[in-house]
């Protein structure tokens, strides 16, 4: 096993965990928007379905840069965020 090959960032285990680690900085801790846009219930990303949410962040967009999360990390944040709908 070679230590050069492990991942920086160790994996988070709730949603809310990867919310507030990755994207609350920028979206706000109550999804109210800060350099990013709010993704509150009344946002447009409200009504978009998840592949455009996964896309937005595993890729970035625009002046968002890409998250580098596991694919669960990924599913689990935005479980979280619509939660808070
Ligand atoms: C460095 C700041 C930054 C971080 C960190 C960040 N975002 Fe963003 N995000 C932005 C900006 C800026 C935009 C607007 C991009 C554009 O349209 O040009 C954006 C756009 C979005 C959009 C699309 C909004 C829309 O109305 O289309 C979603 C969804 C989103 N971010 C979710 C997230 C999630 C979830 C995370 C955490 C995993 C995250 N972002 C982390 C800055 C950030």
């Amino acid at each position: 096993m070679s230590a050069c090959s492990q991942e920086p960032i160790q994996e988070l285990s709730s949603g809310q965990a990867v919310y507030e680690a990755r994207c609350s900085a920028c979206h706000g801790p109550n999804l109210e928007g800060r350099v990013g846009p709010a993704l509150d219930a009344n946002s447009p990303s409200a009504s978009m379905p998840d592949s455009y949410w996964i896309q937005t962040i595993t890729k970035g967009k625009g002046s968002m840069p890409a998250q580098r999360l596991t694919d669960n990390e990924v599913e689990l944040v935005i479980e979280y965020i619509k939660s808070k709908y």
